[in-house]
C-alpha cells in the first residue's frame, strides 16, 4: 500500500515537473486545505530537505503564511550549519503575529540553533517614509543581509484570498479583481500569465534579487491553491516546488 502510494506520487513529480517547468518537486500526500496535518507534511518535508543539503552556515530568508509557520513547526536542528543566520524576506505584510516572516525565522533558528534578525517596519510604506527607513544603518545592515541570502523559503497564496486576509484597501481590491489577479508571492500579485499587478511596497527583497538566490524553495499546497501555483510558476524564479497531491493532480487537470 505504501509502496504503491509512493509510486503514484512520482509519476505524478514527474508530470507537474515538465508541467511547470521546475526542475526539482516534492509531493505528500493529501489535500492541505481539508487538514491541517498535510501542512506539516509539507513542512517536514521542507525541513528534512534543509537538514540534510545545508552543509555549512547559510542565510536563509523566509516569508509569512500559515505554510512557512509549519515549516518552522518542523524544523530540526542542522548537523553542520549550526550557526545558520535566518533573517525575513521582507516587513511584515499585514499578517497575524503567528504568521510573519519575523516570528517564523525566529522560530526556525530556535529549532535549528542558529541565528536571526527581525525587521521592524510598518506596511504598506509610503514612498517617502520607504526611502528614510532603508537609510537607517540598523535597517540597512538587515537588508544587505537579506539581499544575501543564500536560501529563500516561500508560500504561494490565492490573490484574493491573501489581499482579504491581509485587509487590503477596498481601492486595492477593486484593482486586483480589475487586473485578474491569481496568485500572491513576497507581497506581489500575480495574473495567470505570470505578470506582476500590484506590489505592497515594503522593503526586504524583491522579485528581481531572487535571480542570485542559489536555491528558492516554494512551500504551497491544497487544491484551492492550484490556479495560485500554476500563475506564479509562468514567470517566477523556484529552483524546489514543494506541494501536495490535491495541488498537484488539480493543476495536472487544468488546461
Ligand atoms: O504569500 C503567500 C502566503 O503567505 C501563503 O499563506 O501559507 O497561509 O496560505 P498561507
Amino acid at each position: 500500500e505504501f509502496m504503491h502510494e509512493a509510486m503514484g506520487l512520482s509519476v505524478l513529480e514527474r508530470q507537474l515537473k515538465d508541467k511547470l517547468h521546475v526542475s526539482n518537486i516534492m509531493i505528500v500526500p493529501g489535500n492541505s486545505d481539508d487538514h491541517n496535518w498535510v501542512k506539516q507534511e509539507m513542512g517536514k518535508a521542507c525541513a528534512s530537505f534543509l537538514k540534510e543539503r545545508v552543509k555549512s552556515p547559510q542565510t536563509i530568508a523566509a516569508t509569512g503564511g500559515t505554510t512557512m509557520a509549519a515549516v518552522a513547526n518542523m524544523m530540526v536542528p542542522f548537523d553542520n550549519a549550526a550557526s545558520s543566520l535566518f533573517v525575513p524576506a521582507r516587513g511584515g505584510i499585514g499578517e497575524k503575529e503567528e504568521n510573519q516572516a519575523n516570528t517564523i525565522v525566529a522560530k526556525m533558528a530556535r529549532k535549528v540553533r542558529g541565528d536571526y534578525r527581525l525587521l521592524y517596519v510598518p506596511d504598506p510604506l509610503s514612498e517617502t517614509s520607504y526611502q528614510n527607513i532603508i537609510k537607517e544603518p540598523s535597517i540597512n545592515d538587515t537588508l544587505q543581509l537579506i539581499k544575501d541570502s543564500n536560501i529563500v523559503l516561500h508560500g504561494i497564496g490565492d490573490a484574493l484570498t491573501m489581499a482579504k486576509r491581509r485587509k487590503t484597501s477596498e481601492e486595492v481590491m477593486e484593482k486586483l479583481k480589475d487586473k485578474k489577479a491569481i496568485s500572491e508571492a513576497f507581497g506581489y500579485y500575480f495574473d495567470k500569465f505570470g505578470d506582476v499587478v500590484h506590489k505592497v511596497r515594503t522593503i526586504g527583497i524583491q522579485l528581481d534579487d531572487l535571480s542570485t538566490v542559489n536555491q528558492v524553495i516554494t512551500i504551497a499546497g491544497g487544491h484551492s491553491k492550484a490556479n495560485a501555483i500554476a500563475s506564479y510558476f509562468k514567470k517566477g524564479k523556484s529552483d524546489l516546488l514543494i506541494t501536495d497531491e490535491a495541488a498537484a493532480e488539480q493543476i495536472l487537470r487544468d488546461e
